[in-house]
């Protein structure tokens, strides 16, 4: 504004009038050289790189650094470019090799801005670890437009799991569909040096939880296994902002380490394949978790490993619990699986960050075949169909839908 303001000023200056003209071819001269640098960008295209292009914010690429390039993250197949940058491409979005769409594209409503454009050979992706139920996808839009999946969801596109099980070559085992775990050998013991940490623990159970009073009715069962287990001496500590108790020493880990036996490791929704991280904090420090979801665990974590309560009445687990802290035998088996498996998050192992599948996804065979998803919603949203979508008075997660189910296939 100030440029043109003075612009103005010289043309109205009849001393300036030629100074005036100078300014103007310059800036001409400027225009020129801008829009001769976005061409010369645009078609500079590497052809052995695949660009990505993310639609909205999306956590795994800096901010700061705006393009993320594989090389850093050791990645067997390392050529692709994934950006936020719309204009990297000469400012032409349909010149990228695929569109990466997060969750936060599930929640824009009415605000919802799809791109104009799309060229057939562009690949959609739908991007996500977090629920479906948190993150429902209701707008009749969503059908026909994603061509790949990449989320928690075993049945993925390209899966992007929370951590992953791998064995003693290395090969990750699960969360796999058709996973094989292997048979345990009673006879070989449990290394001493995991012995050793979980020796000598006085307390049951922690839990660590920020989203107080989640639907998926947790809340109840703790507080009717807390009853139970009052029977049998002993209870569960909650931390965190719904207790306001905080960790010994602000240090979860190490408190969970020395002083517990389980961890209770429930999800806050029961969305399918939905095994977030929290079982990690359970198997970094040799604590038994004990896991509430909608998962079918067997396909997620080593046999033996872990309680399952949402299998088990509130006073059986409670047994259970009391049997094992009771029996140091007994307890020493849950620890089976630390002869044959490790669990990591993949973030942080080289060359198995999900940016690493994404791209070795988008340079396959299968990147050239069209794939198209027609029933998105009825995917993502899964068996209870569109019910998320509804107002809140309709239904509740634990509850059977308040209206005629046959609305919402007609909803689809
Ligand atoms: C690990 O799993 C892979 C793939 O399932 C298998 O080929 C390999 O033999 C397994 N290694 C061990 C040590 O069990
Ligand atoms: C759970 O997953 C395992 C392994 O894929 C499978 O054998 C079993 O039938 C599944 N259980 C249910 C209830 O679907
Ligand atoms: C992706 O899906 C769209 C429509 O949903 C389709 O027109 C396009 O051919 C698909 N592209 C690929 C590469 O599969
Ligand atoms: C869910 O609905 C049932 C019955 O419809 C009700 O008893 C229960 O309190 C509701 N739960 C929540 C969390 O609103």
């Amino acid at each position: 504004m100030a440029a043109l303001k003075k612009l103005l000023y010289y043309y109205n200056t009849r001393k300036s009038i030629k100074y005036g003209t100078n300014v103007l071819i310059l800036l001409y001269f400027f225009a020129i050289i801008h829009i001769f640098f976005i061409r010369y960008k645009g078609d500079n295209i590497d052809p052995s790189q695949k660009y990505v292009l993310v639609w909205k914010r999306y956590h795994l690429i800096d901010v700061n650094q705006k393009h993320e390039l594989l090389p850093n993250l050791g990645c067997r197949v390392n050529k692709c470019i994934f950006t936020e940058d719309k204009d990297l491409l000469g400012g032409d979005y349909t010149r990228f090799d695929a569109i990466i769409f997060t969750e936060s594209f599930l929640k824009l409503g009415d605000k919802l801005k799809l791109p104009e454009r799309r060229s057939p050979s562009q690949i959609y992706i739908f991007s996500t670890l977090e629920s479906s139920y948190y993150y429902p996808a209701c707008d009749v839009r969503y059908d026909d437009f994603f061509n790949w999946t990449n989320t928690h969801r075993l049945d993925s596109d390209v899966q992007w799991p929370y951590f992953v099980v791998r064995n003693a070559s290395r090969h990750i085992v699960a969360p796999r569909q058709d996973v094989h775990w292997q048979v345990y050998n009673a006879k070989i013991p449990i290394p001493v040096a995991i012995r050793n940490i979980f020796r000598g623990r006085k307390k049951a159970a922690a839990w660590l939880v920020s989203h107080c009073n989640a639907d998926n009715s947790r809340d109840d069962y703790m507080t009717r296994l807390q009853e139970h287990l009052y029977h049998f001496a002993i209870h569960i500590d909650v931390y965190g902002s719904c207790s306001n108790v905080r960790c010994t020493n602000d240090n979860c880990a190490e408190m969970l380490r020395k002083d517990y036996h389980f961890y209770m490791a429930f999800e806050n929704s029961f969305s399918e394949d939905y095994v977030t991280e929290k079982v990690l904090h359970g198997y970094d420090n040799y604590v038994v978790p004990i896991v509430y979801g909608g998962a079918n665990y067997t396909r997620f974590l080593p046999p033996g490993s872990y309680l399952n309560a949402r299998k088990l009445h509130p006073y059986n687990l409670a047994y259970k619990m009391h049997e094992a802290i009771k029996d140091p035998e007994k307890y020493n088996d849950f620890f089976r699986w630390t002869n044959y498996y490790t669990l990591n998050s993949p973030e942080t192992l080289p060359g198995l960050h999900p940016l690493c599948d994404l791209c070795e996804a988008l340079h396959s065979e299968r990147a050239r075949r069209p794939r198209l998803l027609p029933q998105f919603r009825r995917w993502w949203n899964g068996r209870k169909g569109l019910q998320w979508c509804l107002p809140f008075q309709y239904w509740n997660e634990t509850s059977v839908l308040r209206v005629d189910r046959r609305h919402l296939i007609d909803m689809y």
